[in-house]
């Protein structure tokens, strides 16, 4: 008689299928041929149609209609007609209808889990236990910023017609993620949904109908990149939400570039999953399975690198081996598979190409021994070992079920190793020392950090990237900012009308005999430092008499003040109690010298009360040394046990381009905000009026400011904008110097490293307006939220 034992390792899991009967009533229903959804009504299929398959079998599902430019366009008209009525719905009716969106999704699921599933090869278990419950539960949590907008986001409006653009990964937890939060703000919608999975946006359209979501507050229009590119181009649409490939996000940054459209980016990741010495190992190992194999990998955030502490590599290795074995791989429709099929040959061709390059570069491919399905797309569960950190395959996002293995030796080893990419959109960090993975996390640069846990999400909690994983965030509050404009934006006024450049040579018996030249050389690591071209530009008055000679800052002044602001870590590690300290310390001695900056001041301007100016300036540097310790992150509670922390961390180092209008108060808006917060500052003052920064100088020596966090360089406004914009090494530029092409130019350039960008446009900024230049909305730029997942238990 067989021993228990025996019994249990010889048992299989049977085929547990799940019914697709009434998935493909709805699309019999429909006879198989889908058109778009536009202002409450459907379309007819149109003249050109493409079809989506089921790539577990390569079945063709459907015929569904490539909308032109013209579909657009109607689709954009009708959105823009409904929008003031949205609003006036106002919060309480929004919160309704999300609320009812949310039910019928709940009413519904098994429905939309199984068409997606179908549509998408990913399994049942995945659709019906992640995809389904959280695209509710941000309808849910929605419902509940609608309903409290008006208090909890009183300076706001809503931006106007939005456009949403999504890939094929998520297809309805990222049409969740896009419409819930644009609708409770008041603004609707032109939505596209990816190509290979347009079904499940389908359904959810005639979910808006029973919803009563009123005519042309959600329009559906399926295609693809052309379809993208309509909406992206449209002048109607005042903001576009993008989630897809970096390259993608980055032909729309350039598109969009001087068109004044508010834009989210989330795009790719190469993910560190790093597992220290003391982590739980079995843990650690079933954490990797939900990184890297749920959805087949075909997850931006997915921990495609890991990084295993030398000392347990070998074991951890081996029990990621056994698991590997374990996965079960097959009909995605089969409740018990652990790993279903790849969306589309395509991804399959990917794959295989990236994989073998890895062989080719020596590296040792581990696979299960899993029987591959005849028909549809599929691929292994698969860990590649001995990859330098320079490979191809550890360095581009694979996007399918492939970890590439690295070691660590050390916990600074690890951080470096996990900086290491372009990227920053997740990490998972395992140590059962708490004081180590809290140590590490902050370190990261990523928006998402998980803490011995791995792929959470909750409505709660934004989701978001640093670096080339672009930026905004979606869920929390912070996604609710991504869909709303600042009330004060539409009180700015335009830009005034500054000459600049017209200086006129020093004539040689100007002034006194015995007065000794004063020439304002730049700032850069805490010293002056002479320009690299030693070219230096005439700075006239207001009357047209000579004031001074400034440096004329080039390229190579920029990257040295890249370089300086680089090395002074210090300044935003240091505390904010510090930071605020040295704040108000530049505000003390400016005001010690206030008479002397209000003479420049209206030397250089002619300002009739430069003195108000000199004082607001003072008044600035207080309210921003008042912010520096108060601009606290939140503790949210999502559903685990557990809390996750979103840290509001500063960007990095950040180009400021100042105004003309405000000489010195516009500098000091712009630059003390960025360094209240933690960030190190390449500032460009006033092309005009570049004197009350370069002024600034002795105040800033004598302020205990560490030598590198701010730097500033004069000369052209335009070119020392392009050298900012195209630098690698800067993590956002700021031009507010309102010269529209020159702001249009930053947003273009920004595109290659898709670095943060806040421009004035051709718009000016009334300085003294607490409101315009003052508050969370500037905090807004300073800063990127960091949501870090801390569960807790035993
Ligand atoms: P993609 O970025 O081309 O497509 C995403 C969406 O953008 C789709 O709806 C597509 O129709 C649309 N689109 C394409 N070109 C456009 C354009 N010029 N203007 C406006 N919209 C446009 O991604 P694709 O081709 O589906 O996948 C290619 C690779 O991108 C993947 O292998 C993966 O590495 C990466 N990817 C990353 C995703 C992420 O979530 N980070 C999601 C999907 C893909």
């Amino acid at each position: 008689m067989p021993t228990i034992q025996e019994i249990l390792q010889n048992m299989d899991y049977g085929p547990a299928p799940e019914s697709t009967k009434e998935a493909n009533a709805w699309l019999d229903q429909h006879e198989r041929r889908f058109g778009l959804f536009i202002d409450n009504a459907w379309t007819g299929a149109g003249a050109e149609t493409f079809a989506t398959n089921n790539p577990a079998n390569g079945k063709e599902l459907a015929q569904i209609t490539q909308a032109t430019t013209d579909d657009v366009n109607r689709a954009v008209d009708a959105a823009r007609r409904a929008q003031p009525g949205w609003v006036a719905l106002g919060g309480h009716g929004r919160a309704k209808i999300l609320y009812a969106l949310a039910r019928l999704l709940q009413k519904h699921s098994r429905l939309f889990a199984v068409l997606e599933t179908l549509d998408n090869g990913k399994t049942i278990r995945e659709t019906r236990d992640a995809d389904l419950p959280l695209a509710a539960r941000h309808f849910y949590h929605h419902a509940g910023w609608a309903q409290l907008q008006s208090e909890e986001f009183a300076d706001y409006r809503a931006v106007g017609v939005v456009g949403q653009i999504v890939p094929w990964n998520f297809p309805l937890l990222m049409l969740a993620w896009k419409i819930a939060p644009a609708l409770a703000a008041g603004n609707t919608i032109v939505f596209k949904p990816a190509e290979f999975t347009p079904l499940t946006a389908l359904l959810f359209a005639e979910i808006c109908q029973q919803a009563g979501v009123p005519a042309g507050v959600v329009n559906i229009v399926t295609g693809d990149g052309r379809t993208g590119e309509a909406i992206v181009n449209h002048p109607g649409i005042d903001k576009l939400a993008f989630t897809g490939s970096t390259e993608v996000g980055r032909i729309i940054r350039k598109a969009t570039a001087g068109t004044g459209k508010k834009l989210s980016l989330e795009l790719g990741g190469k993910s560190p999953f790093i597992v220290f010495e003391d982590a739980d190992l079995d843990a650690a190992v079933e954490g990797l399975v939900d990184s890297i194999w749920f959805n087949q990998g075909q997850v931006c955030c997915a921990g495609s690198r890991l990084l295993v502490q030398e000392s347990v590599e070998e074991r951890f290795l081996a029990k990621l081996k056994a698991r590997m074995d374990n996965l079960r791989l097959g009909s995605p429709l089969d409740k018990s598979m652990d790993v279903g099929a790849l969306v589309d040959p395509v991804q399959h061709q990917r794959i295989t190409g990236l994989v073998q390059s890895a062989l080719a570069e020596g590296c040792t491919v581990y696979q299960p021994a899993c029987e591959l399905p005849a028909d549809g797309s599929w691929y292994p569960p698969t860990l590649i070992m001995g990859a330098s950190t320079s490979a191809g395959v550890a360095q581009t996002e694979i996007f399918g079920p492939v970890l590439v293995a690295m070691s660590f030796r050390t916990p600074v080893e690890a951080v470096q190793l996990a900086n290491n990419t372009v990227y920053g959109l997740a990490a998972c960090v395992w140590s059962e020392s708490i004081s180590l993975a809290l140590d590490v996390a902050p370190q990261i640069k990523a928006g998402v950090v998980w803490i011995n846990t791995a792929n959470q999400f909750d409505a709660a909690c934004g989701f978001g990237g640093y670096k080339e994983s672009g930026y905004g965030r979606e869920g929390g509050r912070e996604g609710m900012l991504e869909y709303m404009t600042h009330l004060s934006e539409d009180a700015r006024p335009a830009a005034p009308v500054i000459e600049t450049g017209k200086a006129r040579i020093k004539a040689s018996d100007e002034g006194n005999p015995f007065a000794i030249d004063r020439t304002a050389k730049l700032y850069i690591g805490g010293k002056q430092a002479r320009p690299d071209g030693a070219y230096s530009r005439a700075i006239n008055g207001a009357g047209g008499q000579f004031l001074a000679d400034v440096g004329e800052g080039n390229r190579k002044d920029i990257r040295n003040a890249v370089e300086a602001a680089h090395k002074a870590t210090g300044w935003s590690k240091a505390s904010a109690h510090n930071r605020a300290q040295v704040l108000y310390y530049i505000a003390e001695n400016l005001a010690a010298r206030a008479d002397e900056f209000a003479a420049r001041i209206g030397a250089m301007t002619g300002a009739k009360n430069p003195e108000r100016e000199v004082q607001a300036s003072i008044d600035r540097l207080f309210t921003w040394a008042a912010w520096a310790d108060k601009y606290d992150g939140l503790a949210h509670q999502p559903p685990m046990h557990g809390i996750t922390v979103a840290l509001n961390e500063p960007v990095g180092v950040v180009g400021i381009i100042c105004p003309n209008e405000a000489p010195l108060l516009g500098f000091i808006s712009l630059v003390a905000p960025a360094l209240a917060v933690g960030n190190r500052v390449v500032a460009v003052p006033s092309e005009a009026y570049p004197l009350s920064a370069t002024d600034l100088y002795q105040v800033l020596d004598t302020s205990d400011l560490p030598g590198g966090a701010l730097n500033i360089v004069t000369g052209s406004a335009d070119e020392l904008a392009r050298t900012l914009a195209s630098h690698y090494d800067v993590d956002a530029v700021w031009r507010h110097d309102g010269k529209a092409e020159g702001c249009a130019e930053v947003e273009r350039l920004s595109a290659e490293s898709l670095k943060r960008t806040w421009t004035s446009g051709g718009k000016g900024r009334d300085w003294y307006d607490n409101k315009q230049a003052a508050g969370r909305a500037v905090l807004y730029h300073a800063t990127q939220v960091k949501n870090v997942w801390i569960p807790y238990g035993v």
